[in-house]
């Protein structure tokens, strides 16, 4: 996952390959709570790992259900209708509201002292329908802030259950949703009939909460979208072992890179096919209509681009709420506007979405109309594109949307802020969006950092890397790796061996985990950061065919989103083209100082004298020496660091990136 402040997106050129979408949010959040109001354990499979279900998870825990992870399954222990125990609980429901709705019917239903909160966004998300609804059936809750809003506080309820429900279909169909789900838990001896006021919105998330209730043993009947009846003497029985399907809604973004960006093989999307029962599967006949050519199987979907650039349409997106918003960003790709219509409940999900979409694509350069309920975008001519910040409003979907803008043919970066917030239902969206898309190599940024020993440039050129979401090439490790393969083989470190260690270093096994540097299936973390290991490093590093032998592996690090290279000849010889090139520099008493504090933490005793005397050694060997000399590319940016912070220079390092940056 990328928890940086932003992450920039290279101009993207093309799509195709596989990937596997997550678990639904929606069935994984129902089948949780569904588990949990059971008798006995359903082993729930695929889960999804993300914010509202681990919310959900919590809330379970919180409940004293039996809750077991391991890895995407879920071994979930039930309640059987029945609370273990009376005292106050107190619920933080993140912006989950497939979380905050079903629990607040089910814990109303149930009865007991909760009190449920979120965080501010959650306590502007309507909840008044469900709460009258709730209210009327006897149940006790009070608003604790505003009037309809959460948080809110739960009581003992005395149910009536003669009358039907009444419940508003018209703003969110979660509220019938959480009745559909709280209610079989009172219908032992009476039928419970549901009645919907007002035109019911989204019903395809309806069909999602009736086909999982049946799989949890409640067949509701159902008469029309009006009334839903639960019949008498329903009670909930485990399926014992469920499967959720991957995420519809998420295979948008993939259907809508396939139709934009696929000309050649097609994208791939496994986990989904057209048989799906969430109604966000729909989202692929908007994208047909747009131009998109999509072939599926029972558990796959594949996506190639048809009609370029796309055909603007006009379409009531009432039953693809969710996945709708993508096709405003397609829009931009099109021939003529598309206007999305009936829309409105957009304005109360994760944000108002409405606002969002328009407000996003009019930073790229899009013109764009919108109303209460509907949203018209204008397609976005090549010479009209703009370098945009987006805004993503801590929502999911507006991020994973402008991902996709980083197409255009304008080859204009995007940014987009705060991509963590795709935690909600795609952690790892943008590895798995890189893992299929390809840029041209020169528009894959590289920030080069090169200085003498002990100057601290791998310190710095990990952290600028973290800070900007890029890998590192710590190129040093890999003459470090070279030299040891080389000793291990029983070969001397010179230039009678140059051919046979060029030849080691070509096809050199090796992987860099986080912190842990892999040769083959040896941990050699610690064997190459000795003092020995830089000499013989710097042994090897002189032989003109090892270098070369070590040119390609270094190139295949320049991969999305970008890179920080640190070592000798970044600058001058692997990467000539860097847009940024930083020379770190510090005086060989400040680099003794910190080399000495470094080897005393390790337990190793040395002296500062010789320390220095060693570094200045090095610093003439490694300056005057014929093969690869350690000196700063003409273009290089000098950062003497000897009296700075390593904060103080990742941010002097970031700030001349950012002004490189056109946003
Ligand atoms: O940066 P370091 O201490 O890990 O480098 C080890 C040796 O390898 C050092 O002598 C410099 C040499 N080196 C090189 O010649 N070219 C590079 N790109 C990186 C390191």
């Amino acid at each position: 996952m990328f928890s940086t402040e932003f992450l920039d997106l290279p101009p993207l050129q093309s799509a195709s390959g596989t990937i596997t979408l997550p678990g639904s949010k929606s069935i994984s959040n129902r089948v949780l709570l569904l588990s949990a109001l059971c008798q006995g354990t359903t082993v729930v499979h695929d889960i999804l790992d993300s914010d509202d279900t681990r919310v959900m998870l919590a809330a379970l825990r919180q409940l004293g259900c039996g809750v077991n992870e391991a890895g995407t399954t879920v071994t979930i222990t039930g309640l059987g209708g029945q609370l273990q125990h009376t005292q106050p609980i107190e619920f933080f429901m993140g912006n989950a509201g497939t979380a905050m709705r079903p629990l607040t019917a089910a814990l109303a239903v149930l009865g007991g002292d909760f009190t449920l909160k979120g965080v501010a966004r959650m306590h502007e998300r309507p909840i008044g329908d469900l709460v009258d609804a709730l209210r009327l059936l006897g149940c006790h809750i009070e608003y604790l802030g505003n009037d309809g809003f959460p948080p809110l506080r739960i009581g003992k309820p005395t149910l009536k259950l003669d009358q039907p429900i009444q419940v508003r279909g018209d703003v969110s169909s979660q509220f019938l949703t959480a009745l559909l789900m709280a209610l079989p838990l009172a219908a032992k001896n009476r039928a419970i009939v549901i009645e919907v006021v007002g035109e019911l919105i989204s019903k395809p998330y309806i069909d999602i909460t009736l086909n999982l209730l049946e799989r949890f043993g409640i067949q509701v009947q159902r008469d029309g979208w009006q009334r839903f009846t639960i019949p008498a003497g329903s009670s909930y029985q485990s399926p014992k072992t469920i499967h959720v399907e991957a995420d519809a809604s998420s295979a948008s973004y993939f259907i809508a890179l396939g139709a934009i960006a696929a000309d050649g093989p097609p994208v791939r999307i496994q986990g989904v096919g057209a048989d799906s029962i969430q109604g966000d599967i729909r989202f692929m006949d908007a994208a047909a209509q747009m131009g998109a050519q999509i072939t599926s199987g029972p558990n796959w979907l594949e996506v190639r681009r048809g009609a370029w650039p796309l055909k603007g349409i006009e379409l009531d997106c009432n039953h693809i709420p969710d996945a709708a918003m993508t096709l405003a960003v397609m829009a931009l790709y099109a021939d003529s506007p598309t206007t999305l219509r009936n829309i409105a409940s957009w304005r109360v999900k994760e944000t108002d979405r409405i606002h969002a979409m328009a407000t996003e694509c009019r930073k790229l350069g899009a013109q764009v109309e919108e109303s209460a309920d509907w949203l018209k975008v204008y397609p976005l001519p090549k010479n009209q594109w703009k370098p945009a910040s987006i805004h993503t409003y801590d929502d999911h979907r507006v991020a994973m949307c402008f991902s996709l803008a980083a197409f255009n043919a304008a080859h204009i970066p995007v940014r987009i802020e705060d991509p963590k917030c795709v935690a909600k239902t795609f952690p790892d969206y943008f590895e798995a969006l890189f893992s299929i898309t390809r840029a041209d190599t020169p528009h894959i940024p590289v920030i080069c950092i090169d200085g003498p020993t002990a100057s601290g440039k791998g310190t710095l050129a990990s952290r600028v890397a973290q800070a900007l979401g890029y890998h590192y090439l710590d190129s040093g490790a890999l003459y470090r790796i070279t030299a040891l393969a080389a000793i291990q083989t029983g070969l001397q470190l010179d230039a009678a061996h140059e051919n046979t260690i060029a030849d080691l270093a070509r096809t050199l096994p090796v992987r860099f985990e986080g912190e842990s540097v892999w040769l083959g299936s040896q941990d050699v973390s610690d064997a190459i950061r000795t003092e020995e290991a830089g000499m013989n490093a710097s042994k090897v590093s002189v032989l003109p065919a090892v270098r070369t032998a070590l040119v390609a592996l270094q190139h295949s690090f320049q991969r999305l989103p970008g890179l920080l290279a640190d070592g000798r000849d970044m600058g001058t010889v692997i990467f000539p083209h860097a847009p940024l090139k930083v020379y770190l520099t510090a005086s060989a008493a400040q680099r003794a100082e910190r080399r000495h504090k470094q080897l005393i933490s390790k337990g190793i005793s040395t002296t500062l004298d010789s320390l220095r005397a060693d570094l200045e050694a090095r610093d003439a060997r490694d300056s005057n020496r014929s093969v690869a000399p350690l000196k700063p590319a003409q273009d290089a940016l000098q950062l003497d660091n000897s009296q700075l912070s390593i904060e103080a220079s990742v941010d002097q390092v970031l700030a001349w990136w950012r002004a490189k940056q056109p946003f």
